[in-house]
């Protein structure tokens, strides 16, 4: 065993059960059952996958105890009835076919029990509240807010709310124990508690949102006692060696009032006594505040809640896992010093499945990262199945191993090695295809490239696919730029073009300045490859970038990403035209290095093409660095120190001593135009087939190497 994982990879124990090593699957809705609450095929083949890739335990996904009340997705799985049986007994084979354990989290959505809502029933809670202003929309585009149309009911009134009397208590109380036992039918080794979230047990545990004056309501202990309650009677319910874990928040972030850590150690400390075999410490954050998701559960800041398990593994003896973005080694060290025992993982292992195998056999370096673009938890906000940006098997498992090699090697040229080229090329050639990839570039990367500069975790994405590409035999071409010529001469089977978008900057008056650069032109000017666009600088600058083109620093995006915080050829103020993602980014790229900016969006929605919790993210950091962002503009003139525009029929300007255009990226199907005559086989994928960034390159990439 590698002795850098031992701690984590060594076998742990939760009451009776035994597992293999520390690594939990942490549970995430994935919508994948089918509408009426049943296991199927993709979800039972999604499960298998992590099975199979090493995680000792894995918690299904939040599960409806009493469904279809209390069901917080559309396609959520239900515990409530015997017909769900067959596929639950199935998914447990599958899981425990490959020797890891299986807990179904158990819930009740409580106020966000949004199927309720859609079904017309009424929702139960701890006591009666008013639902306060959000935030939320002010982030979504149009077309999103349409997926919450249903969120009004079929009367268009929103949720309806009762206060849970004695027998709405017992009732569910009942629900988890019989979900409970079914699981324990269906073969599952046990059951986690979903006590955090917001969702239904959470609001007795939470002081802001339980108001009652009964037994259940007041002291720490009587909020805690519905859970306490339904601990107790799914103990006396199942199996003694039956494993019952729960899942606690330690804070609830920007709810006034709400729980705080110390209510979380005493909660903690009566679940134990009550008979819970371990705890897991998550943390939730109000949804009314859109940035609030990344603060908790889906923290964004690494290890942001390990503070919490720390604090609650002093005040029990049962294990406890720790969650939120927790790298391994990270986790290895907190088990070694004893401040939790397993590490639960969800994001990582929706990018990699196999990553506790990899740990296991030494090959860290080959695990897939996540870029914390929150694609996958953007999705469920809408409704949608989950989906990784950068594993579209992710979800595809049922599709069968699109990897298996293949009988028919051909001959193939992959054209650009950006994301998308980069993902085709290594597939191609772990299918066993004859792969060459082209790249007109020194470096692997494409336009990821700066993109992370602006934002690091895509760089670890470009890192990953460099090193596969160069491990595997691909004849890799660097500074190759693809011709009809060159590419005809290769008589290659397929032509894979991967080129990137085709950018052109509108023509606004002024565009030629000095000071005015696209997109284009500024990659060019902070990577060092575009002589042109560096003539636009002045003569000491124009020095200083080529003293750092000579020693190579422009090649390291790392170095770059340091260096840019000290300097960078940018002036103090700067206008950037386009409130897309790419313009988005940029700006926080440039605030962030201390530059004054403004944003000019043509269009009415923001940053549409970045996931809805990254982008209430980005939004939220903009606004807190004074970013003055305006939308519905029209660009008149680009003068030397402002930029003209007219905004609801008025004139109006921005002072700056920069501008940045970050609009204009088409699809283009220049070189496949001209390949057309050659009868040779090509296809496009990535932006330039149409503009979809990394998430869109990657699942065009498999969409593609599962045809061929
Ligand atoms: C797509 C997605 C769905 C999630 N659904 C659930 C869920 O069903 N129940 C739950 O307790 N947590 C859910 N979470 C939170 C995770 O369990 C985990 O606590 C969180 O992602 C932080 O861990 P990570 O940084 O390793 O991803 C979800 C997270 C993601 C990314
Ligand atoms: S979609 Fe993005 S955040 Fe979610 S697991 Fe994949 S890479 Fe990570």
């Amino acid at each position: 065993m590698p002795q850098h994982y031992k701690h984590l990879l060594a076998p742990g124990k939760i009451n009776g059960l035994q597992l293999r090593n520390r690594i939990v699957l942490a549970a995430m809705g994935s919508n994948f059952a089918d509408a009426s609450g049943h296991c199927n095929e993709r979800l039972i083949a999604y499960y298998e996958a992590r099975a199979k890739g090493g995680a000792g335990l894995l918690v299904l996904e939040t599960s409806a105890a009493c469904y279809p009340n209390g069901a917080t997705m559309p396609n959520m799985v239900g515990f409530s009835r015997d017909e769900f049986l067959p596929g639950l007994t199935e998914l447990a084979a599958r899981v425990h076919k490959h020797g890891a354990k299986l807990v179904a989290q158990l819930c009740h959505g409580g106020k966000m029990a949004q199927e309720d809502t859609a079904a017309g029933r009424k929702i139960p809670l701890p006591s009666l509240m008013s639902s306060g202003f959000s935030d939320m929309f002010q982030v979504l585009t149009r077309d999103e807010i349409g997926h919450f149309i249903k969120a009004a009911g079929p009367d268009g009134k929103g949720p309806q709310y009762y206060e849970m009397a004695q027998e709405h208590i017992d009732e569910t109380v009942a629900g988890f124990a019989s979900a409970a036992v079914l699981a324990q039918k269906a073969g599952f080794d046990g059951v986690e508690l979903h006590a955090g979230h917001g969702y239904l047990i959470a609001s007795f545990l939470s002081p802001y949102s339980n108001k009652r004056t009964d037994g259940y309501g007041g002291s720490r202990e009587n909020r805690a006692r519905f859970l306490l309650e339904i601990i107790q009677a799914v103990r006396a319910a199942t199996a003694d060696d039956f494993a019952i874990l729960i899942r606690l928040d330690a804070r609830e972030y920007r709810v006034e009032g709400g729980i705080e850590l110390a209510d979380c150690l005493v909660t903690a400390r009566l679940a134990e006594q009550a008979g819970v075999d371990a705890i897991d410490v998550s943390a939730y954050g109000n949804t009314a505040h859109a940035i609030a998701f990344t603060e908790a559960p889906l923290v964004h800041e690494p290890g942001g809640f390990i503070g919490f398990a720390k604090a609650v593994k002093q005040v029990v003896k049962v294990p406890v896992i720790g969650v939120g973005r927790i790298e391994p080694t990270v986790g290895e060290q907190h088990i070694a010093a004893g401040d939790f025992d397993f590490l639960a993982m969800g994001r990582k292992l929706l990018a990699d499945p196999d990553l506790p195998n990899k740990l296991a056999v030494g090959v860290p370096e080959s695990i897939r990262p996540c870029i914390y673009c929150y694609i996958c938890v953007s999705k469920i906000f809408i409704n949608q199945p989950m989906c990784c940006a950068v594993n579209h098997s992710m979800g595809r498992e049922y599709e069968g191993d699109i990897l298996a090699r293949s009988s028919d090697s051909k001959k193939i040229v992959v054209v650009g090695g950006g994301p998308g080229g980069m993902e085709a090329a290594r597939m191609l050639a772990e299918k066993g295809h004859n792969v060459s990839l082209w790249e007109k570039d020194k470096d692997l990367g494409g336009t990821a490239r700066i993109a992370s500069l602006a934002y690091e975790p895509n760089e670890r994405l470009v890192h990953y696919l460099s090193r596969a590409v160069k491990a595997l035999p691909i004849d890799l071409q660097m500074n190759k730029t693809a011709t009809r010529e060159n590419l005809a001469a290769e008589n290659a089977d397929h032509i894979i073009l991967a080129t990137g978008a085709l950018r052109i900057a509108p023509d606004f008056p002024g565009k030629q300045q000095r000071h005015v650069f696209d997109g284009d032109e500024l990659r060019g000017v902070l990577f060092g490859t575009n002589p042109q666009a560096a003539a636009k600088l002045n003569r000491i600058y124009r020095l200083l970038l080529s003293a750092a083109r000579m020693t190579q620093m422009l090649r390291s995006v790392k170095l770059l990403r340091f260096m840019s915080k000290i300097w960078m050829p940018i002036a103090n103020e700067v206008v950037v035209i386009g409130g897309g993602l790419v313009g988005l980014e940029l700006a926080e790229f440039l605030v962030e290095r201390g530059r004054k900016v403004t944003i000019l969006e043509p269009g009415t929605d923001l940053g549409p093409e970045l996931a809805i919790v990254r982008r209430a993210r980005v939004l939220h950091m903009l606004r807190e660095h004074n970013v003055d962002i305006q939308r519905g503009t029209q660009i008149t003139n680009i003068g030397s120190d402002k930029v003209s525009y007219t905004q609801e029929g008025e004139d109006k300007s921005v002072r700056c001593a920069q501008v940045i255009i970050a609009i204009g990226a088409e699809p283009d199907s220049g070189l496949e135009d001209q390949l057309a005559a050659s009868g040779a086989q090509v296809q496009r994928i990535g932006d330039c087939r149409d503009k979809s960034f990394i998430d869109g390159a990657i699942l065009d990439a498999r969409k593609l190497v599962r045809e061929l």
